[in-house]
């Protein structure tokens, strides 16, 4: 507990160096920057208000989205409140250090007092190395000019995704067996391959496809090939995506692995090692694929259990590309998880050399 409250702080602070940079070349002065952290203290507001301010907007307009992104310490609020049960003074400062990394710490323990030790470890840790990142992001940041020049404003995304971000891709994700009738837009099933198609392949060779199945009659030919257990929450989810392997994917290497020219050639030579690494890489941009769904908000189903022969057969007849998973996408629905099944533990994977 005491290792994760102080690496939450540590974390915040590389973007508390980026936020004191970035609030004084958006015209604050370092004293403003520095008041921001103190009292308002929550990262994504301030990034907000400063992100209109800088862009030339109203500071009513910077408020309003400050005001809407910080809303959700609210809720954190009701979660923290009956385990801290704090009054008066207690209870204000408490209110005050109520933000991602406190409750994702103080909500992470089994005992109930360690858990609301955490939240004030998490807090105070997280306020004090903020507030200073800030003090030195701000004078840096004056100091140095434009923050862009010293990469002080990329330092945010270099930092580590939050504990909520690692919560809705990880600890928290399930996978989802109902769906309800909330609609997923193609924009959205756009959003997730813009994500995904960023990830790594082995040199560089790409070889996923995905066929999104969006209407009744695509669907209907879709579940005359789904194993039966698969076939009620593949009819329900409100968008299916069938990945397949490309067999020929090295005639894509000319223009993505324009540093090596004479690779396609060599693959297409060589029948074994172009199955090897197509189903290699198919399978990890699977996996890249179910992630970026998650990180748009979306609840993922993956099945192997269908007939990839007939869904080839249906689907891609002339042969090129070979289905390796079908994942259904949208928002669960009533009694959407399996009992959460265990991990293995640390010891049973992990080795050291
Ligand atoms: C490659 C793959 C194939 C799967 N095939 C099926 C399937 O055919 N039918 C099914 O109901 N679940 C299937 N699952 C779901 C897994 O059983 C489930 O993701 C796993 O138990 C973890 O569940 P959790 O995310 O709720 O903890 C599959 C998952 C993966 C990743």
């Amino acid at each position: 507990m005491w290792r994760q409250s102080l690496s939450v702080g540590v974390a915040s602070g590389a973007y508390g160096v980026s936020f004191g940079a970035l609030a004084t070349a958006s015209g604050l002065s370092a004293a403003q920057a520095c008041a921001l952290s103190a009292l308002m203290f929550t990262g994504g507001s301030q990034f907000a208000l400063i992100g209109v301010l800088g862009a030339g907007g109203s500071g009513l307009a910077g408020a309003a989205s400050a005001v809407l992104l910080g809303a959700r310490n609210g809720l954190y609020a009701v979660q923290v409140a009956p385990l801290l049960r704090v009054r008066g003074l207690r209870r204000v400062l408490a209110a005050q250090l109520t933000i991602d990394e406190s409750t994702a710490v103080a909500t992470a323990q089994r005992v109930p007092a360690v858990g609301r030790l955490g939240f004030w470890a998490a807090g105070v840790s997280v306020f004090v190395l903020w507030n200073a990142a800030t003090l030195l992001g701000a004078l840096a940041g004056g100091a140095l000019g434009v923050p862009g020049a010293w990469g002080l404003d990329a330092a945010a995304g270099l930092a580590a995704l939050d504990p909520a971000g690692r919560a809705l891709l990880f600890g928290d994700a399930r996978t989802a067996n109902t769906f309800d009738g909330t609609a997923v837009s193609d924009e959205q099933l756009q959003g997730i391959w813009e994500l995904a198609r960023w990830a790594p392949t082995a040199a560089n060779t790409q070889p996923l496809r995905v066929l999104y199945v969006r209407t009744g009659e695509g669907r209907e030919r879709l579940l005359r090939h789904m194993a039966d257990g698969n076939k009620v929450k593949t009819g329900m989810a409100p968008a299916v995506a069938v990945l397949a392997r490309d067999t020929r994917f090295y005639d894509h290497l000319p223009t993505v692995m324009t540093i090596r020219p004479g690779m396609r050639d060599q693959f297409a030579g060589d029948p074994q090692r172009v199955d090897m690494t197509g189903t290699y890489n198919a399978a990890l941009q699977a996996g890249y694929f179910l992630f970026a769904v998650r990180a748009v908000g979306l609840a993922t189903g993956p099945m192997g259990g269908f007939d990839a022969e007939g869904i080839d057969r249906e689907f891609f007849p002339d042969g090129r590309f070979a289905s390796t998973l079908v994942v259904n996408i949208g928002h669960p629905g009533p009694d959407a998880w399996f009992p959460r099944l265990p991990r293995l533990a640390h010891q049973d994977v992990l080795s050291w050399a």
